[in-house]
């Protein structure tokens, strides 16, 4: 069979695969420029002792019917039989960077249809088909990617969290036994991104070699890496099914969702800008090229109190602010006046728009602002008309008492009726309306997900896809944001049906700097939404000045979250100056490669933004606590041409500062602040600028301008 070694690259990545007798990825890592399939002669493993007397091969599913004793990337069985598969390829097709493999076992009578590409960013993207092939049918149990890694990826970083804490860093040792993350919540979760960074121990944002991987599923997964006894290590990742959730007649197939992986030889950095190149170019689809406009939304401001002439005062407030998008969320629709009612029913409450929505958008729309609107389709409260018309129409098993989640149930979008119902009901919405924008809500998790009896958890979140992609098509030019209590639902298969995330509904500045940095590794910029909260942060209850939130919010696609009409002068003032701000720099901050800067101090977070052309650069140094240290040390900053010069100036600090007092922790500031420089490119990166001295919980924004 011709193509049994194939050697893909990107400008920074190799991927090599054996794809005769099986299936089997040989390197993922820094591009090779002189390889040659001869050269594999090196890696033929010897046989230890003690054990089966043949090479146990970690190959793409992972057969553990090859003496392989790890955990298999196929189990499944027909009614006890065919349940140790061993796949052997009958066919290899190769188009540019894509790579396919079929793979078969004709005893068990199955097919295992293995794809991958290597993007030019770097970014790796594997799947795994399963077909079955005989008349009985096959239940699957698991199917996943694995995706073997070097001995010297010992450590893994992977997120945890929970409501209004999203996108939170742990990192654990992979030694023996491994790492296993499961998220069973029925949505991508607040609890456990589905990712994972691996990497040579004590990697940093600037150091270290790492595979980083994530699986673009919206609905229960697992993602385990691990060790083996021989000292082999692996990693694998797949959509999680309920007992017999999973059956697959003759000639039928399971997909797994896309893994993808991003290889960098220098830390975290360069891994997410692959993944950040490759969300750019190969899944974001924005229906206009056009800046992402910035955000009012009202939830904060009103909450369920809408009375569209105070709504529109707010949207001409926004519109003064520099507001281009305002939002009308949770409230507007009948019998919506609290959070226990009305989920399901989505007919304009015309108690509160007696004259419709119409005035209200033409009048946000005179302003020269887009319209956007909430809704939260997937479910129903039990006080609903729908639930006292259609009881059954829950996503449950019968016989059981479902709890409530923030009290609502799920409605089940394998009926045809409800997804019809839906679709008849947001199209009402979409159509009749001039709508820019939904703001799409999924707020709780999903306990026994049943359709007629069977699990259907996986149906369900392929239901929620289609219902997205038939809205999409039917009004290409909206935007959809997926919200899910903030930070639920934020993968890259979702996003390949939406254009931005809701983060979190924390809009406390100092929680978000943690919970924006946490999703900056798998997402850019333009696509985390955050905005500036009221002064005492309804989340927390802690007050943060105008400058430390508005520069919190300035490095996402940024929004405003309050009531501008009760607000006082210097508020809006700073609105008006972070939304203008933020203007001024989102092209930068929307097309450039993403930094975080590695830092002595953990109380002291630096990041920014430099263009792909390098003749421009913010960096944000943000103290989130009291330093630890006396003096912050210097700011080496990364990314820029070293052959080139530099502007350095402040574009924003704390107001002790701006105003030519030291502040709290500082007598003196700094030479370089009190008189402007221009300095080399390879200086700033190498020995860099000493920071300022700053009070807790306050930043400074840095601009480098190429002379
Ligand atoms: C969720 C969202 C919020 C808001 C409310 C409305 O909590 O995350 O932003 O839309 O629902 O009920």
């Amino acid at each position: 069979m011709e193509n049994a070694i194939v050697h893909l690259t990107s400008d920074s990545t190799s991927l090599i695969v054996r794809c005769t007798p099986f299936a089997e990825i040989l390197y993922l890592g820094q591009r090779l420029n002189g390889f040659s399939a001869d050269d594999l002669i090196s890696l033929g493993r010897a046989v230890p002792n003690g054990r089966i007397d043949v090479d146990a091969p970690v190959n793409f599913s992972a057969d553990s019917g090859r003496g392989s004793f790890g955990t298999p990337g196929v189990e499944g069985h027909r009614d006890g039989l065919d349940w140790s598969p061993v796949f052997d390829t009958v066919e290899v097709q190769q188009q540019g960077n894509q790579l396919t493999i079929i793979t078969k076992d004709a005893i068990a009578g199955l097919q295992l249809c293995s794809e991958l590409r290597l993007d030019h960013s770097g970014v790796m993207q594997a799947r795994n088909t399963l077909t079955n092939l005989k008349a009985e049918n096959y239940q699957v149990t698991r199917l996943a990617v694995t995706l073997p890694l070097p001995e010297r990826a010992d450590e893994v970083m992977a997120f945890h969290g929970r409501w209004i804490k999203e996108f939170q860093l742990h990192r654990t040792r992979l030694e023996h036994g491994g790492v296993i993350q499961e998220n069973r919540r029925g949505k991508t979760s607040s609890e456990y991104f589905p990712a994972m960074v691996i990497g040579h121990h004590g990697f940093s944002e600037q150091q270290g070699e790492v595979w980083g991987v994530h699986l673009g599923w919206s609905g229960n997964h697992r993602l385990r890496a691990d060790v083996k006894t021989d000292g082999r290590r692996l990693m694998q990742a797949e959509a999680l099914y309920f007992p017999g959730e999973q059956v697959l007649e003759q000639g039928e197939s399971l997909e797994t969702p896309w893994l993808y992986a991003s290889y960098s030889a220098s830390g975290l950095n360069p891994m997410s800008q692959q993944f950040h190149r490759f969300v750019r170019q190969q899944i974001l689809r924005f229906p206009t090229n056009k800046p992402r406009p910035v955000h009012l939304n009202t939830w904060e401001g009103i909450y369920f109190n809408h009375d569209p002439n105070y709504i529109m005062q707010m949207a001409t407030q926004s519109a003064a602010l520099g507001v281009e998008r305002f939002i009308i969320d949770d409230g507007w629709f009948r019998g919506r006046d609290h959070d226990r009612a009305a989920l399901g029913d989505w007919y304009l409450d015309e108690k509160k728009y007696p004259h419709g929505l119409k005035p209200v958008i033409d009048h946000v729309k005179n302003l020269g602002m887009e319209f956007g609107i909430w809704v939260e389709p997937e479910m129903i409260n039990p006080d609903s008309d729908l639930y006292r018309a259609h009881p059954d129409w829950l996503l449950a098993l019968p016989g059981y008492q479902q709890p409530t989640g923030r009290h609502q149930f799920v409605l089940d979008l394998n009926n045809p009726q409800v997804f019809d119902y839906l679709l008849e009901r947001m199209s009402w919405l979409l159509g009749e309306h001039d709508v820019d924008y939904v703001k799409w809500d999924m707020n709780r998790e999903i306990v026994q997900p049943g359709h007629q009896g069977r699990a259907a958890l996986t149906a369900q979140t392929q239901q929620f896809y289609r219902l997205l992609d038939v809205l999409g098509e039917r009004f290409p030019q909206i935007e959809f944001e997926s919200c899910a209590s903030g930070g639920g639902r934020i993968d890259y298969e979702v996003l390949k049906r939406s254009h931005r995330f809701w983060t979190s509904d924390n809009n406390d500045a100092l929680e978000r700097q943690k919970i924006q940095r946490g999703m900056s590794y798998f997402f850019p910029p333009e696509v985390m939404g955050s905005h500036i909260g009221n002064k005492r942060c309804h989340a927390t209850s802690r007050q943060h000045s105008i400058e430390f939130r508005g520069l919190t919010a300035l490095f996402g696609h940024m929004g405003i979250e309050l009531d501008p009409v009760k607000e006082g002068d210097a508020e809006r003032a700073g609105f008006a100056r972070y939304t203008r701000l933020h203007q001024q720099l989102r092209e930068l901050l929307h097309s450039g490669n993403v930094y975080r800067v590695d830092h002595h101090d953990d109380t002291t977070l630096i990041n920014g933004v430099v263009s792909i052309r390098q003749d421009r650069a913010v960096f944000l140094v943000s103290q989130l606590a009291m330093p630890a240290w006396s003096l912050p040390g210097n700011l080496r900053v990364p990314g820029l041409d070293t052959q080139a010069r530099y502007r350095v100036s402040i574009l924003d600090a704390p107001a002790l500062l701006a105003n030519g007092q030291p502040g709290h922790t500082m007598r003196k500031q700094p030479d370089w602040i009190q008189q402007p420089q221009e300095l080399s490119g390879e200086w700033l990166e190498k020995a860099g600028l000493a920071l300022p001295v700053l009070d807790p919980e306050s930043a400074l924004l840095l601009s480098f301008e190429r002379v």
